[in-house]
């Protein structure tokens, strides 16, 4: 996608052929700024510390991690460390455990002195292939977009409701549920976004207005608590999310706060549809209340909000009495109950382990 008329993607090998760089997210939208990783150990702390986020983009980093981390050595024991290193830093994204098998699938049995430069193809490869695969979701729900627009009699504006961020930002290009609403836009279907603000690092606010903005679609910021409200009065004619891990019976894990979106579109027939990626199924799962680990941030994101101070920088400010404590769950899950579908790089299908076993031809 293009940042004022220079394409990006979020991640990018740089022009010495072997640092990696990505933008700096917790910047964003106030400061646009390129990070260089040179080692495994920058590189999993930008996972960490969400310079870089959303499932597939942790996926891309973590295998550019293991590419940083053979540049000094490539024997088994420190490619096994790196990659348990890398796949502790985010415990719900499952892209992240993916990326790194496909790695040590592909590393483990060369000739060390081989390992590198596979290393590195792999990596680009992985890239390559979010793109494509995130490209193939949006013609997919755009087709979706399409019947619903139609539906309404093409009458005003196409309204959606999104949560968190799935745009390209989260991916390496195009995003997930931002996707097919690119693609709508593009073919000329008068989309409007409602954007979730996402606390508590409000990645709605900061990351998906900023990636909307850039690219002229018309958005509207709502607090996290007014997707209900706009629901009854008839103001969302969809919803779309991204997934961090989808269970092979087609339960969502997404940012906290989707599972309470999903209810309310129940409760009002609005559709609620899910977009994903095939590597952000996990398999082994079946149910994500009981089985998916959620990862439990620090305090920090919930007692303070990040934003521009008076002098212009970028600064927090404390909400919460310093005698108060809070907790800060990072996702939650969806049953498949309640989605109406999963818009994947091969079509879409019912949340259900039928659906997505035809598929994916398990
Ligand atoms: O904690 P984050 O920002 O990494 O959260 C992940 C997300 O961006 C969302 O949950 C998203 O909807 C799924 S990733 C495309």
């Amino acid at each position: 996608m293009e940042v004022d008329g220079v394409p990006y993607r979020s991640i990018w090998l740089a022009d010495d052929g072997w640092s990696v760089d990505i933008i700096d997210q917790t910047r964003l939208p106030h400061e646009f700024r390129v990070e260089k990783l040179t080692t495994w150990q920058q590189a999993a702390h930008a996972i960490s510390a969400m310079l870089v986020r959303g499932a597939p983009l942790i996926g891309a980093t973590a295998a550019y991690g293991i590419c940083l981390g053979l540049r000094k050595k490539a024997d088994n024991d420190h490619l096994k460390t790196i990659s348990e290193k890398l796949i502790a830093t985010r415990p719900t994204a499952v892209n992240l455990r993916w990326a790194i098998r496909a790695m040590q699938d592909l590393l483990l049995p060369l000739p060390e002195n081989a390992r590198l430069a596979a290393a590195y193809e792999k990596a680009a490869q992985i890239c390559d292939e979010d793109a494509a695969i995130n490209s193939a979701i949006g013609d997919h729900g755009l087709e979706v977009f399409k019947r619903i627009w139609e539906a309404k009699g093409k009458t005003g504006r196409l309204n959606i409701l999104t949560h968190c961020n799935a745009g390209w930002l989260a991916t390496v290009d195009w995003g997930t549920a931002l996707s097919p609403i690119y693609k709508a836009h593009n073919a000329g279907i008068p989309v409007h976004v409602w954007v979730d603000e996402t606390r508590p690092r409000n990645q709605g606010a900061h990351l998906t207005c900023w990636e909307l903005g850039k690219h002229g679609v018309d958005h509207t910021l709502i607090v996290d608590n007014a997707g209900g409200h706009l629901m009854q009065h008839g103001l969302v004619d969809l919803c779309i999310t991204g997934t961090d891990r989808t269970t092979a019976a087609g339960g969502v894990c997404n940012k906290i706060g989707t599972y309470l979106k999903a209810l309310a579109a129940r409760d009002n027939n609005v559709p609620f549809y899910v977009a994903l990626p095939g590597p952000t199924i996990d398999w082994e799962i079946d149910n994500g209340v009981k089985d998916i680990p959620i990862e439990v941030r620090g305090s920090h994101e919930v007692d303070y909000i990040q934003g521009l101070n008076g002098e212009g920088e970028i600064a927090g400010v404390r909400i919460l009495p310093s005698s108060s404590r809070s907790a800060n769950y990072a996702f939650d899950v969806t049953p498949a109950r309640l989605v109406t579908g999963l818009i994947t790089e091969r079509g879409v299908s019912e949340a259900s382990k039928t659906g997505l076993a035809k598929l994916y031809q398990r």
